[in-house]
């Protein structure tokens, strides 16, 4: 009897740049699941007909990036506790006949800060950037116990627009910077080597620099931040932690994080 093979992707618009495929392929092959994981660019018309392939196991789950977290919400049957109160999805699983939107996100980020030797119980956190991935941060950071987050963001609204998911937020306008020990620079900026239009010179030292993007591994805001004194971390091990959380969900296996993994998402 021969068994279907099991097909998986990764979501958004854009797309080339995603590493989703190349660790769950890798992930796949080596727990030996008959699967394979692609990565596909949609735009927001093609959204429901592509969860109705999964709804009919055309497909048999996906994993979701931006601008779709939100967006792919009302295509589906149920959410997870916590992609509810962020209205973020990132990975839909197929289960017990309904599809079931998941925000690991959330996890991903939690562990990677763990592995730090930096208690943010009670510390300061201003984030830069109110895009996708921001919801299951402040989610994070609020189950970490911080004292206070603040988000600054380019257009103003959309960082308002954040107080209506989470209480106790407060937003500033782009270009100005309040005390912090933790900034996290969510924003796109770095990607292709922009610089943040930001003075950190008068910020102290021992802060924490976090930047959610992984490649390359270290932007500009990460290379003057540790110039200045400062802990830095990029978003890798956030990366590699929803993955595996995604990955978890849908095979019912912990796959192994090894050093192998990390060559593999080295830059191209
Ligand atoms: P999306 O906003 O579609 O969810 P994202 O990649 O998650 O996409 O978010 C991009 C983030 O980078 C946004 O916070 C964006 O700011 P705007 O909301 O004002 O667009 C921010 N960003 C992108 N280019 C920027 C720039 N040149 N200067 C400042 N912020 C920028």
């Amino acid at each position: 009897m021969t068994t279907k093979i099991k097909k998986y992707f990764v979501i958004g618009n854009p797309i080339d740049h995603s590493f989703s495929p190349k660790l769950h392929n890798y992930w796949l092959k080596e727990n030996n699941i008959n699967a394979l994981y692609d990565k596909i660019k949609l735009d927001e018309d093609d959204l429901e007909n592509f969860i109705k392939d999964i709804k009919q196991q055309k497909i048999t789950g996906c994993n979701v990036t931006v601008p779709f977290k939100q967006a792919v919400i009302p295509f589906l049957d149920k959410l997870s506790p916590e992609a509810k109160q962020t209205r973020s999805v990132n990975t839909i699983i197929f289960k017990d006949g309904s599809l079931v939107g998941h925000n690991t996100d959330i996890v991903g980020f939690t562990k990677a800060i763990q592995g730090l030797s930096f208690n943010l119980r009670g510390k300061k956190v201003l984030i830069l950037g109110a895009g996708g991935v921001v919801p299951s941060i402040i989610f994070a950071l609020n189950k970490m116990g911080v004292s206070k987050i603040i988000v600054s963001n380019r257009t103003r609204q959309k960082a308002e627009n954040l107080k209506n998911l989470f209480e106790n937020l407060k937003t500033i306008e782009w270009g100005n910077i309040e005390y912090f020990d933790m900034i996290i620079n969510a924003t796109s900026l770095g990607l292709n080597n922009e610089k943040i239009n930001l003075d950190f010179s008068n910020v102290g030292k021992n802060k924490l620099f976090y930047d959610v993007i992984y490649n390359p591994a270290e932007t500009n805001f990460l290379k003057n931040a540790k110039k200045n004194g400062n802990l830095i971390e990029n978003g890798k091990l956030m990366f590699v932690y929803q993955a595996l959380e995604a990955f978890k969900l849908w095979h019912e296996v912990e796959p192994k994080i090894s050093n192998e993994i990390f060559k593999l998402l080295e830059n191209d």
